[in-house]
């Protein structure tokens, strides 16, 4: 699909990150851009500066993990604009619990943002975009949604976000319907993605304690994002794969190497590799170090 002046996109996420400059791409190519996000005053920073870009822009305050949010979304978009014709199911967050020992709430957050917060994009949007005649779906993955070595609760919402867009993208092109899909997979983005917990919900209570050993491992993974690909050649990558049609939206090879490893291991019947160094990561040899030290243990090998 062409991205030019006069046409829509839809953002969730937008105050930040990803989000904002997806934003901003569609923005500068002409777009006028509706800005969804939980964090008000951000989202407000992030419109005016959209705005300054010269296009027409709606803030909409949305919680993604609410159905009738995305819904009141899809609503005013279509009322400002008439029509929307990108639509980027981007909002995501991550935890440091403990999965198997801390509170169950951490999954609920998760998988509510990140997973019920595509389905409920899609569901939103869908009808929209058939019944003005075509559109284009991006959702955010991760590389994590095809190969799970980052944490639990993370790894199955960007699994899922990958299999609904892929499920989607057969249906539609199995009927014949004009509405493109692109999955986004980015390895580390320099983003506040490890900062998420500044919009844990007070509906689901007090915020868990981080896993123990968690300390480590999120120290490089900071480091990692720091020093990590700017959001703005993510953007580009994304507007190419909707200008193209292309489905998959990789950012780096050494991460699809990755994927590429453990579906041979799959293939050959292998048990899942523990030892894998990351990119961007240290030795996966001294991470396990660091962490048993952290706990006062010692390496049983
Ligand atoms: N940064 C990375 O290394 C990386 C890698 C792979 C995938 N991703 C994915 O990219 C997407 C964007 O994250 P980012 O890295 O830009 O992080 P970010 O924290 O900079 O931006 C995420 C945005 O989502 C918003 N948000 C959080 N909960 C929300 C909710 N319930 N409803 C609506 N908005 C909500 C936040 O306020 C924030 O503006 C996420 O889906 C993330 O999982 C990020």
């Amino acid at each position: 699909m062409e991205l030019t002046a006069g046409k829509v996109a839809v953002v969730t996420g937008a105050a930040s990150g990803i989000g904002f400059a997806l934003a901003s791409r569609f923005a500068r190519a002409g777009l006028d851009v509706v800005l969804a996000d939980i964090e008000v005053p951000a989202l407000a920073a992030a419109e005016h500066k959209i705005a300054d870009l010269g296009v027409n822009t709606l803030a909409v305050p949305t919680d993604v993990s609410d159905e009738a949010a995305v819904q009141a979304l899809a609503a005013a978009a279509v009322e400002r604009f008439g029509a929307v014709h990108v639509v980027c199911n981007n909002a995501g967050v991550e935890s440091d619990a403990d999965p198997w020992f801390g509170p169950v709430s951490a999954w609920k957050w998760v998988l509510g943002v990140n997973l019920w917060g595509v389905i409920h994009g899609i569901r939103a949007f869908l009808p929209h975009l058939l019944g003005q005649g075509g559109g284009h779906f991006v959702n955010t993955a991760s590389i994590a949604g095809l190969y799970p070595g980052f944490a639990p609760s993370y790894d199955a919402s960007k699994h899922a976000v990958v299999a609904i867009s892929e499920g989607l993208y057969n249906s539609m092109s199995l009927a014949g319907l004009p509405v493109g899909v692109s999955v986004l997979c980015p390895g580390w983005v320099r983003t506040s993605i490890m900062d998420a917990s500044r919009n844990w919900p007070a509906s689901l209570g007090e915020q868990p304690p981080p896993s123990l050993g968690s300390e480590v491992v999120s120290k490089y993974v900071r480091r990692a994002i720091d020093e990590a690909m700017r959001p703005a050649a993510v953007a580009d990558l994304v507007a190419d794969a909707v200008v193209e049609g292309r489905f998959w939206v990789f950012t780096e090879q050494s991460f699809v190497d990755l994927v590429v490893r453990r579906w041979q291991r799959v293939a050959e019947r292998a048990n899942p590799d523990r030892g894998v160094d990351l990119p961007g990561m240290p030795p996966s040899a001294q991470l396990r170090e660091e962490v048993l030290a952290l706990l006062g243990l010692v390496s049983p090998e």
